[in-house]
């Protein structure tokens, strides 16, 4: 493969990327940064300069599974120490397989603050995909709070605690239309005519097939994404191949990639819209839209239809069934193991810790440690991190998953799973009420360094005798995220064979931030040398840095 060698400098900018005008992180001055497009086996560089003159900062590459360089999979607290303001880190690591990547910041909540980009990686010369198309064209879906990032986490860690509430804006590509006539709002940060927040505009030719990558990487949606008039033909998730099956809507959540193939087979006189819709949360946050552009009607005409509402927000049955649609594609299947070495239960629950609101898992929050693990464990400083690991299950016979707990405390943990190098480990995703009565949400989980294969999702409490029955051990797809649905289960397997320390979490970033996530490590024993340029922190203080 050839090297590909990028310079970003990631910086606080003004950005209206939804009419309203507040701090954006960008890279190289822009929001959604520039795309890293590269072919099967090339080694990317980035060199990052951290010009946000009082933040650290890290990035990772979201579902590059980084064999052979855990240091640089640029999660901050678990592989490598935050870049300091003024300094430049160099990423460097190679995208071994063709599909639908993204990266973003990974060191406090920065990435909903405009840190994130995506990653495409082709087939080598000479091979060619399962299915055919004329175009390649990529978006990410997020949605955008005028809050800063600052306030955000002052209130989720606070007594009494402030949620961040719903998102102002979805946006589509980086663009989406905030009601700058919204009362209380001050007319000179809101300009609706700025063209910074003019509606994304993907041109088709007439007749055309095009490959849209979609990604999502919201702060806390879940989404509806639909073409008025067009059907979307899935064909990849998460750089796997997908049995093709036809939707209307593609729900999407954060951390996950689909490419859709679709086919601009309708009137060609016109514009239709492209909508981002929430769903699972009751948000009266308006859709995202962008223009679905038939060539030469001009980009910006608005389509001459109202945009489709989208589903119901709480109608949960069709997310379930496109979850459960989800499978490998004949002749690219990699059948998972039959059997695993050892199963974990765990149990996503909302918690009250000292009157902080947080969630945990088999009712430990986690906290990341002052020293990153890759380099605890590696140096063997015992004392980084609590040496006793989190819980394989909960108290199945007593937990009712359908109300609210009755004890909701929960404690704090640095404690990691150990998993032996080499062997099949089963996640069983359990979702529960959180302490609201009637309440419980969709978590999408991502798993660092790996792809696990989605064995089944089930409705209610799993049960460890009868429900494997049911899994899927013929044609499962490989995922790096999954939702858990609510008072659903998820199971996944994993094989731990890839070296390090992995983190994984609920990629909603204010759930990550309240400790939804635990850590894995494997085969640290097998680890090269680290680089210095990871260390700085905790114990590694005194250590050179370049
Ligand atoms: Cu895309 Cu740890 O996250
Ligand atoms: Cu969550």
């Amino acid at each position: 493969g050839r090297v590909r060698h990028y310079k970003w400098e990631a910086k606080y900018e003004f950005k209206s990327p939804d009419c309203y005008k507040k701090l954006a992180i960008t890279v190289n001055g822009k929001t959604p940064g520039p795309s890293i497009v590269a072919q099967q086996g090339d080694t990317i560089i980035v060199e990052l300069k951290n010009s946000l003159l009082t933040e650290n900062v890290a990035i990772h590459w979201h579902g590059i599974r980084q064999i052979g360089t855990p240091w640089f999979d640029g999660t901050e607290g678990v592989t490598q120490c935050p870049i300091l303001p003024g300094d430049t880190f160099v990423y460097k690591f190679i995208v071994d397989r063709p599909g639908t990547y993204l990266y973003h910041a990974h060191y406090g909540m920065q990435r909903e603050a405009g840190l994130y980009g995506s990653i495409r990686v082709s087939l080598p010369e000479g091979e060619s995909e399962p299915f055919s198309y004329d175009y390649d064209r990529s978006i990410i879906l997020t949605d955008w709070y005028h809050a800063s990032t600052y306030e955000q986490v002052a209130g989720l860690s606070s007594i009494p605690f402030v949620w961040v509430g719903e998102p102002q804006s979805i946006l589509i590509q980086g663009k989406g239309r905030f009601n700058c006539s919204t009362p209380g709002i001050q007319a000179s940060l809101c300009n609706a005519t700025n063209p910074e927040c003019t509606p994304y505009a993907l041109t088709v030719i007439p007749r055309k097939t095009y490959r849209l990558r979609i990604g999502s990487l919201t702060a806390l949606s879940a989404l509806n994404f639909e073409i008025e008039g067009h059907n979307m033909t899935v064909v990849e998730a998460d750089g796997h191949y997908v049995e093709p099956f036809v939707v209307k809507n593609l729900f999407i959540y954060s951390g996950e990639t689909y490419s859709v193939l679709i086919t601009a087979d309708q009137d060609p006189s016109r514009n239709y819209w492209a909508s981002a819709k929430i769903v699972s949360r009751n948000s009266n946050t308006t859709n995202g839209l962008a223009i679905f552009n038939y060539y030469p009607n001009h980009p910006r005409r608005n389509p001459p239809t109202v945009p489709a509402p989208g589903p119901h927000w709480n109608d949960n049955e069709p997310r379930l069934t496109q979850s459960i649609a989800i499978k490998s594609r004949q002749g690219y299947i990699h059948p998972p193991p039959q059997t695993s070495d050892r199963v974990i239960v765990m149990l996503n629950t909302q918690n009250n810790i000292n009157g902080v609101r947080r969630w945990s898992i088999n009712n430990a929050s986690y906290n990341l440690p002052h020293t990153p693990y890759l380099i605890a464990l590696k140096y063997n400083f015992t004392d980084a991190f609590d040496p006793s690991p989190p819980p394989d299950g909960y108290d199945f016979a007593n937990y009712d998953i359908y109300s609210v707990a009755k004890n909701v405390n929960a404690t704090t943990s640095t404690g990691i799973y150990r998993n032996k190098f080499n062997t099949t480990v089963d996640i069983i995703l359990q979702n529960a009420n959180t302490m609201n009565p009637n309440n419980s949400e969709t978590h999408p989980w991502h798993l660092h360094g790996h792809d696990f294969w989605v064995l089944g999702y089930g409705k209610g409490k799993f049960d460890k005798t009868k429900d494997p029955k049911n899994f899927n051990l013929v044609n499962p797809i490989m995922k790096n995220t999954v939702p858990v649905h609510p008072y659903g289960w998820t199971a996944l397997r994993f094989r731990a064979d890839n070296p390090g320390v992995w983190a994984f979490h609920c990629h909603i970033e204010s759930h990550f931030f309240m400790g939804m996530g635990v850590i894995f490590e494997e085969g640290i024993e097998k680890v090269g040398p680290l680089p210095k340029s990871i260390m700085g922190c905790g114990d590694t203080k005194g250590f050179h840095r370049p």
